[in-house]
């Protein structure tokens, strides 16, 4: 496998992971949380963040494609990932979300139009409160003003892979935040 250069070691990951769950436990002190984790990108970011929150929690996960023109990955690579703004849900929460606490939990926080086409939908079904927990955030390329309530860290224009992030669906199992390099 291509040796990829490392920009958050797993070590690094884990010591902000435990911090970032503090904070949620604080937060929400004596209440319920469902964790609404985003396909697939951010199943082991949830699967480390849950484990250390200390409070009474659910999982679901929903699953979101972008569509219309998407570029190939190495297309994505050379000119800077860019989707086109339109979202689709490819898979629905289980659990009802009206009056509950919901983390949204991402892998990423790009252009912002993913989380901007969530948050409406799950806003929508009047939860108790809305909060998003994502691990990385990309602020140069937002194309939509939203935020993560809860950022791991906030990283340069650079494409990314491991700990659940992938380049055509590679990757993924990859412990540590490696960056794919442009040609
Ligand atoms: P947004 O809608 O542009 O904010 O994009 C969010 C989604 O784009 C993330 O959930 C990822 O699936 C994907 N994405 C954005 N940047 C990267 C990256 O550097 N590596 C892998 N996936 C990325």
């Amino acid at each position: 496998m291509t040796e990829l250069k490392i920009l958050i070691s797993r070590e690094q990951i884990a010591t902000r992971v435990t911090a970032m769950a503090a904070d949620i436990t604080r937060d929400f002190a004596g209440e319920q949380v469902i964790f609404v984790g985003v396909l697939k990108g951010a199943a082991i970011f949830l699967s480390d963040l849950a484990r250390q929150v200390k409070l009474e929690a659910t999982f679901d996960f929903i699953g979101v494609s972008s569509y219309g023109n998407r570029p190939s990955p190495a297309q994505e690579l050379k000119s800077g990932w860019d989707s086109t703004g339109e979202v689709r849900l490819t898979k629905d929460a289980d659990q009802s979300m009206q009056g509950k606490n919901v983390i949204l939990v991402e892998d990423i926080l790009d252009t912002g139009l993913t989380l901007t086409y969530l948050k409406k939908l799950i806003l929508a079904r009047q939860p108790k409160t809305f909060r998003i927990a994502a691990l990385l955030d990309k602020p140069s390329r937002r194309k939509q003003p939203i935020q993560a309530d809860y950022v791991g860290f906030s990283i340069p224009d650079e494409f990314v892979v491991g700990y659940g992030l992938d380049y055509a669906e590679r990757y993924r199992n990859l412990p540590d935040i490696c960056v794919v390099p442009r040609e």
